[in-house]
């Protein structure tokens, strides 16, 4: 079925990472829906291009490009493939993320880097590289995926909380450093959302019907959040409309954070 484009994001350049499923294929689809061209980009780039034929089979504007958020010769190549297509970059959405489960004490060294290299370097190393392509037009919106837990955290999470606590002062300081000069910068932090990576969360704990009761338990909209809630989230501090918006955050939760 073709669906008809909202024209929010009308003729704008939107590059998404970590875009092959979960949060970051809502975030692709609402921006394409919405009237941007967006470059799908994953790690996973079999599954990237997945998206780009479903986004193309409704009459939308995407393209797929490989892409490894921890390797600045990849995150380069992305950036300019995207030049290349459109020859701009209005939207970035940092969204590349992943959990690993360990608490401060049974967390090893490579885990912390790991999860720091995608989860913040990564969205430091996109955003340098993508910030002076936005300088040449003088506008620019970034989207950076944080979490609740760049709030508080959960049990066993703590590279994770880490990451994504930093990555809203990353959000800040891009924010604060190039506002002046129309771009601006902001994060979406998810409660949970159902993606591979919460089954992945739920499984872990080793009962994982009990583990999505207890979330769905504590928030006050009484189920998880969907992929498509998040993508609107993204359409929303992308478009011109919030021009006022930068160095924001929106939790976008249930309510399960305004809770004691
Ligand atoms: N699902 C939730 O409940 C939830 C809640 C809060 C925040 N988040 C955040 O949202 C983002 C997306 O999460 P999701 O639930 O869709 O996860 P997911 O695991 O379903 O998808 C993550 C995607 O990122 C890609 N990726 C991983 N490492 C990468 C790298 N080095 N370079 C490029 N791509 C890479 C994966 O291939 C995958 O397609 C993450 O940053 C996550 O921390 C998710």
């Amino acid at each position: 079925m073709a669906v008809s484009a909202g024209g929010r994001l009308n003729g704008k350049v939107v590059l998404v990472t970590g875009a092959a499923r979960g949060l970051g294929a809502a975030i692709a689809t609402a921006a394409a829906v919405e009237g941007a061209h967006v470059m799908v980009t994953d790690l996973d780039a079999a599954g990237a291009e997945a998206v780009v034929r479903q986004l193309g089979s409704e009459g939308l504007s995407a393209r797929a490009t490989m892409l490894d958020v921890t390797d600045q010769d990849s995150v380069d190549a992305a950036v300019r493939a995207t030049e290349d297509w459109h020859g701009r970059i209005d939207g970035l959405v940092n969204n590349a993320g992943l959990l690993i489960e360990a608490d401060v004490v049974s967390l090893t060294e490579a885990q912390w880097d790991t999860v720091m290299d995608v989860n913040l370097k990564g969205a430091w190393r996109m955003t340098k590289a993508v910030v002076p392509v936005m300088l040449e037009v003088g506008s620019g919106s970034i989207v950076n995926i944080s979490s609740l837990e760049g709030h508080f955290a959960r049990p066993g999470h703590v590279a994770y909380a880490v990451s994504k606590a930093a990555l809203l002062n990353l959000t800040r300081a891009t924010a604060v450093d190039f506002g002046r000069e129309g771009i601006r910068c902001n994060a979406i932090c998810p409660g949970s959302v159902e993606t591979d990576l919460l089954a992945q969360h739920f499984a872990a704990t080793g009962d994982p019907e009990a583990a999505a009761s207890d979330i769905i338990g504590r928030n006050r909209v009484g189920r998880l959040g969907r992929p498509e809630e998040i993508g609107a989230t993204a359409v929303f501090f992308l478009s011109d409309e919030v021009g006022y918006l930068n160095g924001s955050y929106l939790i976008v939760d249930g309510g399960r954070g305004a809770t004691t």
